[in-house]
């Protein structure tokens, strides 16, 4: 196992009525600004169940998020707060919301033009406002971690950011707040969270023995609910298993100590940044060919992962593994998510375009080994047409 730090600050208040508790949770004096998606929070009732839970507190709104949250909108937060002297953020949405909040947290104090918090990747985060989250939609692990998204649209650019500074103070996942989910976004919630498993557990064997089994039965987990939660979209217990599994998947736990792959997460990125794929969707193309290419520098764990999370355990080594592969993607299929770029209408013109923008972000030495280079990607994406 290799060294490492695990540090984790975001409370987690877990469980059916607890948006009351917001009352407890942020300060009393607090001016308060709701950042916001689209329509469901307030359509939903939980905004307003928010609102209330935030009683005499001074709150303002901002409204707007987009999945894939801009820099052009979070910039308008930005302003927003500076003229109104609001000290206290309050995301209530998914993982877009989130990261939005988290980047317009790192932004407000920031020194100089925000977007260079992108391109630095976070290394230029000196400090951010303290913000705390509502989810809604169990998927990316954003409301338990320090990492953000932002797309800059105008130049189709989607870059990530990392600083200990925007852990959220606490997360409530109500469960029940996900009941109004469409199925499109229950199934890309249990393929992220299952690509954002595999991304810390499948590489080379580390000997992280407790990481590879957590690791294990968060896929096993996710394998068990995906089908049952969309044939049962009322059931509390197994949204409520869903919602503890995504947040588990990409808390730092699972990936303290242990090799990290994300070369299949930078890929999808720049899928979603062009052609407005849904994260998930883009990992479910990507994986799957990324496996099938890189099969020499992850046999080992991919036999663990066949044997173990499949029970596969006859035929050759190579056997196994296509097994092991094509489990995958039928796992994928059957929640309803394609993968293969032709299903998306992409040909080979899709692979040169997300070469070039791999390039131009330095997206060149990804992956567990460092070896996906351009060359590398493009065989991944050629495989996945
Ligand atoms: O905008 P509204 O109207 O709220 O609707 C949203 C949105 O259209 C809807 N929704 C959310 N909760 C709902 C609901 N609809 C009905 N009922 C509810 N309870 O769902 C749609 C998608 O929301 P979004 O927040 O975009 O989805 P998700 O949580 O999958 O977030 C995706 C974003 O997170 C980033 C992705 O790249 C993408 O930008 N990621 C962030 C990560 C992180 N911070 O650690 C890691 C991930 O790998 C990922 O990259
Ligand atoms: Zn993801």
């Amino acid at each position: 196992m290799f060294n490492f730090e695990f540090y984790n600050p975001t409370k987690i208040v877990f469980g059916t009525d607890t948006i009351a508790k917001l009352d407890q949770l942020v300060p009393a004096d607090a001016r308060v600004l709701i950042l916001l998606g689209g329509e469901s929070a307030r359509k939903n009732g939980t905004l307003a169940e928010v609102r209330a839970a935030l009683g005499a507190r001074e709150v303002h709104e901002f409204n707007g998020i987009e999945p894939n949250p801009s820099y052009e909108t979070l910039m308008g937060a930005v302003e927003l707060i500076r003229k109104e002297k609001l000290d206290y953020l309050l995301a209530v949405g998914g993982g877009s919301v989130i990261d939005g909040t988290k980047f317009v947290a790192a932004a407000v104090p920031f020194d100089g033009e925000p977007w260079d918090i992108l391109i630095t990747h976070g290394r230029n985060v000196k400090a951010a406002m303290p913000f705390g989250t509502v989810l809604t939609l169990p998927a990316t692990g954003s409301e338990m971690n320090e990492g953000s998204v932002i797309t800059r649209k105008a130049t189709h650019s989607k870059l990530a950011f990392m600083s200990a500074h925007v852990f959220p103070q606490f997360s409530i996942l109500d469960p029940t707040k996900t009941l109004t989910l469409p199925t499109r976004q229950i199934a890309n919630g249990v393929v992220d969270a299952y690509v954002h498993t595999i991304e810390q557990y499948l590489t080379y064997p580390a000997n992280g023995m407790v990481q590879d089994r957590f690791a294990e039965g968060l896929l096993l987990s996710l394998i068990e609910i995906g089908p049952k939660v969309l044939a049962n979209p009322n059931d509390y217990d197994l949204r409520a298993n869903l919602m503890w599994v995504a947040t588990q998947a990409l808390n730092g736990l699972i990936g303290a100590g242990v090799p990290q792959d994300w070369s299949t997460h930078m890929l999808g990125h720049e899928l979603t940044a062009l052609y407005d794929i849904d994260h998930a969707r883009t990992l479910a193309i990507v994986l799957p060919a990324s496996l099938n290419v890189r099969r020499e520098g992850k046999r080992a764990k991919l036999l663990q992962y066949a044997e173990r999370v499949w029970n596969i355990t006859e035929g050759t080594d190579d056997a196994r593994i296509d097994a092991a592969i094509a489990k995958t993607a039928a796992f994928f299929e059957a929640m309803g998510i394609q993968t293969r770029l032709s299903d998306y209408d992409l040909a080979t013109e899709a692979v040169d375009a997300v070469v070039n923008q791999l390039e131009k972000h330095g997206m060149t030495q990804l992956g567990e080994g460092q070896d996906v280079d351009l060359n590398v990607s493009r065989q991944i994406l050629t495989a996945a047409l």
